[in-house]
C-alpha cells in the first residue's frame, strides 16, 4: 500500500484518537506489525501560537515512522501554516480532521462542521496542499447528517484538491459513536474514486478487520478503540490475512506490554503525569482478566513507576495461581 511517496509496510493503520494516541501507545502498535499510526488530533491554532502542549503531540522517534499527524482547525491560512509545522516536526503525512464531532470543535467550524461547507473544506485542502510537499490525507465521517451525501461532495473535492488518500468512519455527526458504522458507505465511496480508501469503524476483531477488506474492497483498515490495550491486534490481523490463526498473548506477554507502555510513558511524560495516567491507563490492558475490577482499583493512587511495577507483579502473582488453581480456566 503507498499514500502518495509513502510506502506502507502493510494495510493497517491506528486510528488518531484523541488523549490517547500518544508516542507510547503507538511504538507497541508499530511493534504488532501495523503499518501507519496517526498522532491524536493537534489544534492548528495552538501550532501556529506556539503552544509548548500542542507542540509535544507530535513528538516522534525513528520507530513511530511513518507516521500521519492529524491536525484540526477551519482557517485555510492556519491551517496551511500549522501543515508546514507539522511537516517540519516530522510528519510522513499530513492528514486533516474532517470527523470530529465534539461541540466545542464543531462551534469553531473544524471537524465535521467543514462537511457541511463545502467552500470553507475547498480552500482549506487548497491552501494545504500548496503548503506541503508531503501526502496530504483526510479522514471523515459519512457527513453531517445520515445521508451521506456530504461524505461523496467531500471526496470530488479531496480529489480536485489533490489530496493522496481518505479514511472513512461512516457515522454521521449526528451518531456521535451509535448505532453502527455503515460499511455499505464505504464500498460506495471505494467505487466513487481513485484514490486509496482506508476504512474504519467497528473493527473489534481481526475477523472484523478481514471482514472490512473483504466486504468493501477498502485499501486498508483503521482500528481505533480494539487497539487501547490490545495493540497486539495488528500482529492478529496480519496473521489471519496471511492464513494463520495467531492465539490471544498469554497472561505474561499481557502484562509485559502493559510494563513497557508503563515505562515508555515515564520517558516519554516524566514520572509524575505518567503515573497520574496510568491509573486509569493500566486498566485498558487487563479487560477481561480474572480479578481485573481489584486489580483497577489497586492502581487508583500510583506515584511512582516502583509502585506501578510492583502492582503488576503482584497481580501477575494472582494470575499465575488462579490458573494453577483452575487449571487453565482464567480468561484470557
Ligand atoms: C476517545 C476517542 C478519541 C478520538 N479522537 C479522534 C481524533 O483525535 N481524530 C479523529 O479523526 N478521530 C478521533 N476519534 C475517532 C476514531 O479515530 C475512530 O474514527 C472511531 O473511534 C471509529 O473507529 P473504531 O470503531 O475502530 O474505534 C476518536 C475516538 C475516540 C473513541
Amino acid at each position: 500500500m503507498q499514500i502518495g511517496t509513502v510506502k506502507l509496510t502493510c494495510n493497517l493503520a491506528f486510528a488518531p484518537l484523541a488523549g490517547i494516541s500518544n508516542l507510547p501507545l503507538r511504538l507497541l502498535a508499530k511493534e504488532a506489525g501495523c503499518g501507519l499510526v496517526y498522532s491524536e488530533m493537534v489544534s492548528a491554532n495552538g501550532l501556529v501560537y506556539g503552544a509548548a502542549k500542542t507542540h509535544q503531540l507530535m513528538n516522534t522517534t525513528p520507530e513511530d515512522k511513518p507516521l500521519a499527524i492529524q491536525i484540526f482547525g477551519s482557517d485555510p491560512v492556519i491551517m496551511a501554516d500549522a501543515a508546514q509545522i507539522a511537516a517540519a516536526a516530522g510528519a510522513d503525512i499530513v492528514d486533516i480532521n474532517f470527523g470530529c464531532a465534539v461541540k466545542k470543535i464543531v462551534k469553531t467550524g473544524a471537524g465535521v462542521a467543514l462537511m457541511r461547507t463545502p467552500d470553507r473544506a475547498r480552500a482549506l485542502l487548497r491552501a494545504v496542499r500548496h503548503a506541503i510537499r508531503v501526502p496530504l490525507t483526510i479522514k471523515i465521517r459519512s457527513g453531517w447528517d445520515r445521508s451521506g451525501d456530504q461524505a461523496f461532495d467531500l471526496v470530488r473535492i479531496a480529489e480536485e484538491c489533490g489530496v493522496d488518500a481518505l479514511a472513512v468512519h461512516p457515522r454521521s455527526a449526528s451518531q456521535g459513536f451509535r448505532g453502527r458504522a455503515d460499511w455499505s458507505l464505504i464500498t460506495q465511496i471505494k467505487n466513487a474514486t481513485s484514490l486509496p480508501v482506508i476504512g474504519n469503524g467497528d473493527v473489534e476483531k481481526a475477523e472484523d478487520a478481514v471482514q472490512m477488506l473483504e466486504q468493501t474492497g477498502c485499501d486498508a483498515v483503521m482500528v481505533g478503540r480494539a487497539a487501547i490495550g490490545h495493540p497486539y491486534i495488528f500482529a492478529e490481523i496480519r496473521d489471519l490475512l496471511a492464513g494463520r490463526h495467531r492465539p490471544p498473548p498469554d497472561i505474561h506477554a499481557r502484562l509485559r506490554i502493559m510494563r513497557r507502555y508503563a515505562a515508555d510513558s515515564v520517558n516519554y511524560l516524566g514520572e509524575r503525569p505518567a503515573c497520574l495516567m496510568m491509573r486509569s491507563r493500566l486498566g485498558w490492558f487487563v479487560k477481561g482478566l480474572h480479578g481485573c475490577s481489584a486489580f483497577r482499583e489497586s492502581i487508583k493512587r500510583l506515584e511512582s513507576l516502583e509502585q506501578v511495577m510492583e502492582k503488576i507483579d503482584a497481580y501477575e502473582k494472582v494470575l499465575t495461581a488462579t490458573r494453577r488453581n483452575y487449571s487453565g480456566m482464567t480468561t484470557l
